[in-house]
This record gives C-alpha cells, structure tokens and sequence, in this order.
C-alpha cells in the first residue's frame, strides 16, 4: 500500500465472499473502473511503480488488460497480451498452470516478445501466483527478460509472491 491516496483505492474495490465458488473472496474491481479519478489514480500508481528501462509490457486477460493497456501506453512502450486458448490468430506458445480454483492455460504469439526485450508483467490481482508465473514463463521461453511483475493488488495471505520469488522473480510490486 504504497502511495497516498490507496485507502481511496481500496474502497473501490469490493469484497465478493464466495464468488465464484464458496470459500473465494472475489475482488471486484469495477467500482474502481466506474470511477475515473479511481481509475486513473491506479494507472497512475502502477505507473510509479514500473522500473526504469522497460521495452514492453505483458498483461493478461481479461481484467489484466485494463490495467497493463494503460500502463504501457503511459510508458510510451508497446503492449503483448497474453490470452487464453483460441484467441491469437498466428502461432502461439503455450503454458498450464493451476489456479485458486481451476487450472487455465494461457498462451502469447510465438513473436510477441523479441529476445532481450526487459519486460513488465501487469496485471490486477496476484493471487497465487499461478497467472503471473505461467506469464513470466512464456516470457522468458520467448527470450525475453521479466524485469518485474506489478500488481493493482496483492492477496498476501495466498502467498502468490513466494511462488514468483520460487520461479526466480524477485521483483514484485503491489500498489494495494
Ligand atoms: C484473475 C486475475 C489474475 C489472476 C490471479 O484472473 O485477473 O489474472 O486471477 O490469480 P493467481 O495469482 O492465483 O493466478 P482470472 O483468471 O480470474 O481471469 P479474468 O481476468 O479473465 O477474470
């Protein structure tokens, strides 16, 4: 909870007890969205946080776009998306990994990211880690380097950050 101004950002991000499934406290975050000083404020403090040196930023869908879209617009860099299976039209690279509540894979166009590239990893909530990780590997199998991965908000108590630390990313950085 780094920067002023969070406590007004926590408040627009509303607890779902079990949501989507009984003992998962979703974090909904459209009421941030539907505010737009909220909003930019978050983009801003996400902003804040990226390191220096950045050359393109990954998000992840859905929610991780609305977040990584803008940030890299106001770093001046590109954008690559990682999606789900089915979505990119070319060829594509793969990674599963297992969730809170479900397993997922994710995928990136095979040329999304150039080798050597450093790379900022965006997204809303760092859970378990599992997003962020499969992320990062396909970054990394593209041969680009995750410089950080930067988060809206960080559940601490799922310990999706030692998970990260583990695959070896040691940068990781919260603004809530
Ligand atoms: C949510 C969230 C993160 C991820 C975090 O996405 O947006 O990407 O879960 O969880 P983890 O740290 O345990 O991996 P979700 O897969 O629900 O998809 P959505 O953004 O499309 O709703």
């Amino acid at each position: 909870t780094g920067t002023a101004g969070s406590g007004a950002l926590d408040a627009l991000i509303v607890d779902v007890p079990d949501f989507p499934k009984p003992g998962i406290a979703f974090k909904d975050i459209t009421p941030l969205l539907a505010d737009p000083a909220g909003y930019a404020g978050a983009i801003e403090g996400l902003v804040a946080l990226a390191p220096a040196g950045i050359d393109l930023v990954v998000g992840m869908e859905a929610r991780g776009f609305l977040f990584a879209a803008p940030v890299a617009l106001r770093l001046g860099v590109g954008f690559a998306p990682v999606r789900k299976p089915g979505k990119l039209p070319r060829t594509t690279v793969a990674a599963s990994y297992t969730l809170e509540y479900r397993s997922e894979t994710l995928t990136m166009h095979a040329d999304a990211v150039r080798p050597g590239q450093r790379v900022l990893v965006v997204d809303d909530v760092l859970a378990t880690g599992g997003t962020a990780r499969a992320t990062a590997d396909l970054v990394a199998g593209l041969g680009g380097e995750v410089v950080a991965v930067v988060v809206l908000m960080e559940l601490g108590y799922l310990d999706g950050r030692a998970t990260l630390h583990a695959a070896g990313l040691t940068d990781v950085r919260a603004l809530l």
